[in-house]
């Protein structure tokens, strides 16, 4: 495995680092077996792990308890030393729709991989779904693929350059990687916090409805059409496309009041925007007009949110060289 591991084998400690995502088209859809379009952002988790006396995440002794996703990514990389002292430091906003959860669990599975002998790309995200799936009982492997393959993807779109497939056993969701049409975003979080397990299970109950079939039908067109527009590397389509996404998703219900306030501060600044992950609280995306990034930044800000201007990760999640102590 160490040879051709994406991630290489190393000895403690070690620091994990992994990007945010943000999805662009098909949230929720991409559950059903939608296609999904989403790109690693440049806000960062890093997890740095070595062995210790006892377990500990940030100074809790019982961090099984208290993190849904720890206990299953530890016994996943099991046997590593049962006793590890793990700390963080991230930028991506918690449960915000960005895959803080994600990029943490992509982190630490890094570290953890690392410490196995190393770990090819693609199997990294496989078991970081897997990581995922066992804490959150629902979803798609959207967020973790793209935080372990960085840059940009789809998911369930045929005819792109494959990178892996994924799969929980009832439904396959193949993973592809996309061009980046070379853009800078701008992300607004609402500061509303939300469960993803909470709005998937609502919105599956909503197309389990008899018009289901028919929304998912426009989630796919337009997702498609979404997709056409990046590789024509169109703002204005792309912009066009968003709005009718956001539509879509306020029709199956989890727009919130917050966004849309968000939404309409930040248009007149943007070719289009829209709520991105989960919803129902959370985060917009919205994509600027050549020089307004910053102006789309201030409007956000005026309204309350925490407003960042972001680019794609260039990679995804990776190892980096441990901090090395000098006090001794
Ligand atoms: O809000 P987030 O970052 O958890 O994104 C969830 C995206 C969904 O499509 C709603 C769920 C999923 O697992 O794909």
């Amino acid at each position: 495995m160490a040879e051709t591991a994406d991630v290489p084998a190393r000895s403690f400690p070690l620091v994990g680092r992994a990007p945010a995502k943000c999805i662009l088209f098909g949230e929720h859809a991409v559950v059903h077996g939608g296609p999904e379009v989403l790109f690693a952002v440049d806000l960062y988790t890093q997890v740095s792990v070595r062995p210790a006396e006892h377990l500990s995440l940030n100074g809790d002794r019982e961090p099984r308890a208290h993190h849904p996703y720890l206990g299953p990514a530890l016994d996943r990389f099991a046997p590593v030393p049962p006793h590890l002292e793990i700390r963080t430091i991230s930028r991506i906003p918690r449960a915000a729709g960005l895959g803080s959860s994600a990029a943490f669990v992509a982190a630490l599975s890094a570290a953890l991989a690392s410490a196995r002998g190393g770990i090819t790309r693609a199997a990294l995200a496989a078991e970081c779904f897997a990581i995922e799936r066992a804490a959150q009982g629902v979803g798609s492997p959207g967020d973790t693929s793209a935080t372990v393959a960085g840059r940009w993807v789809s998911l369930n779109v045929g005819g792109a350059e494959p990178l892996w497939e994924i799969s929980d056993g009832q439904r396959s969701w193949p993973v592809c990687r996309i061009a980046d049409p070379g853009w800078s975003w701008v992300i607004g979080y609402s500061g509303i916090p939300r469960s993803t397990g909470k709005a998937v299970r609502a919105v599956s109950e909503r197309l389990a409805a008899a018009d289901g079939a028919s929304l998912l039908e426009r989630f796919r067109s337009v997702a498609l059409r979404g997709l056409d527009a990046l590789r024509e590397v169109d703002p204005e389509a792309v912009g066009r496309l968003m709005e009718e996404n956001h539509r879509l998703l306020t029709e199956v219900g989890v727009s919130h009041p917050r966004l849309e306030a968000l939404l309409e501060a930040v248009r007149p600044a943007c070719y289009g925007a829209k709520l991105t992950g989960a919803g129902a609280g959370g985060s917009i995306i919205a994509l600027p007009r050549p020089g307004h990034a910053l102006e789309a930044v201030r409007r956000l800000t005026r309204v309350g949110a925490a407003a960042f201007s972001v680019t794609v990760a260039p990679e995804g999640a990776s190892l980096l060289e441990p901090p090395v102590r000098t006090d001794r």
